[in-house]
């Protein structure tokens, strides 16, 4: 195949450029390692900040998002079980959605299949080559098991948060900007109606919990654990009694019980390549920066990557010498928003989560922080612009 563009990954930020590059006249082929069936059934986040939504309307692929999202006008954070609403419409006259992260695939996926776009699925051995001439290549086998062979003009990496992509930029150039935290996310789903109509974000001294919603009768929540807990040690009644003391035991909201049809323990790493782009090669969405969850920011920063992606990649075929200025551009103007999600998320999540050795004043601490945070209009005001997603 010979194509302008040659896009390793299918998730959300692979399809959403593939399908913007299209509506520019520029061509575009996608290879993923999973099945379509794997991404859509594997459960991510669920929050969207209204400019990602916009992206999905104006490309005519937010029918869904707009049927069965649902409209979220602020978020409640709750410290030992004192509960305080930041109301983002009143703050910052924005709003977020609740659409899971796998339906945006599935719109994506759909979109571009349906428009008649190139996409092979469960291919393995990729590999590229040619980053520095000018018509690089993606070589991988594909679902039958036949060698087959990309060429193109530029390579987007979009191959998510274990990309192969990135390690193509060399190590001279290249900084890998890390951090682990010394805990993880317990993920469940349950068959229950909302326990509340907004998220709520909570904090004691078990440390962190997360009341969020799927449907009427699904349900989604996640709580602080360590990084090597093994799900099946905990009961449903274990877990549930754990989210509740969180949200502050009998006398707080009462969490609304049923079966838990999902558990799994979620990684937690804040991650930076810099720069975003060398030679032939631009990456896009986690493949170059990873945020923890807890500020929902990860594939709004994917959508943000390829806002600012698309009017480079424009410029660099509009100019006949193919000048890497443009790849430049983009890499500047995506990390400056990359850094400020990753401070946002970070922040976010030291607020709101215990540390492993802890004393009594780390608690009380992050109660004063709560207190500032949520008590002062400027506060409410900055987490709510963060939240949604800064305009500027
Ligand atoms: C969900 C996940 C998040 O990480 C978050 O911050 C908010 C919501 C979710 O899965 O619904």
């Amino acid at each position: 195949t010979q194509v302008q563009v040659g896009i390793v990954g299918g998730g959300p930020a692979g399809l959403m450029t593939a399908l913007l590059l299209k509506r520019q006249g520029i061509s575009a082929v996608v290879v993923e390692t999973r099945s379509q069936e794997t991404i859509r059934t594997t459960h991510r986040a669920g929050i969207l900040e209204d400019a990602t939504v916009e992206m999905l309307t104006q490309a005519d692929i937010g029918s869904r998002v707009h049927s069965h999202g649902h409209e979220h006008e602020g978020t409640v954070l709750s410290f030992d079980g004192e509960r305080r609403r930041i109301d983002f419409q009143q703050l910052v006259g924005r709003s977020v959605w609740l659409y899971p992260q796998n339906e945006v695939f599935h719109d994506l996926a759909t979109a571009w299949q349906a428009e008649g776009g190139e996409i092979h699925w469960e291919v393995s051995e990729v590999s590229v080559e040619g980053l520095q001439t000018s018509s690089p290549q993606i070589s991988f086998t594909d679902s039958e098991g036949a060698a087959q062979q990309i060429q193109a003009e530029l390579i987007v990496g979009a191959d998510g948060s274990r990309s192969m992509c990135r390690k193509l930029i060399p190590e001279e150039i290249r900084t890998d900007h890390f951090t682990a935290y010394p805990y993880a996310w317990f993920g469940i789903l349950v068959e229950a109606p909302p326990t509340h109509p907004e998220l709520i974000y909570a904090n004691s001294e078990d440390g962190f919990a997360l009341i969020s919603q799927r449907s009427e009768t699904v349900q989604r929540m996640y709580f602080q654990c360590d990084p090597d807990t093994d799900p099946a040690d905990w009961s449903d009644e274990a877990i549930f009694e754990r989210i509740q003391s969180v949200l502050g035991g009998e006398d707080s909201i009462q969490l609304q019980r049923g079966p838990i049809i999902e558990k799994t323990v979620l990684p937690f790493r804040s991650y930076v390549c810099e720069p975003l782009n060398w030679a032939r090669l631009v990456l896009a969405g986690d493949a170059g920066h990873t945020v923890p969850p807890t500020g929902a920011k990860g594939l709004n920063l994917a959508f943000c990557d390829v806002r600012a992606l698309i009017p480079q990649i424009t410029a660099f075929f509009a100019d006949a010498s193919r000048d890497s200025a443009a790849l430049d551009e983009y890499s500047r103007t995506a990390l400056d928003r990359v850094w400020r999600a990753q401070s946002f998320s970070y922040w976010a999540t030291t607020l709101l989560h215990r540390q492993p050795e802890e004393n009594p004043f780390s608690q009380r601490r992050r109660r004063g922080e709560f207190e500032a945070l949520t008590g002062t209009e400027a506060g409410r005001t900055y987490f709510a612009d963060a939240y949604t997603g800064w305009k500027a």
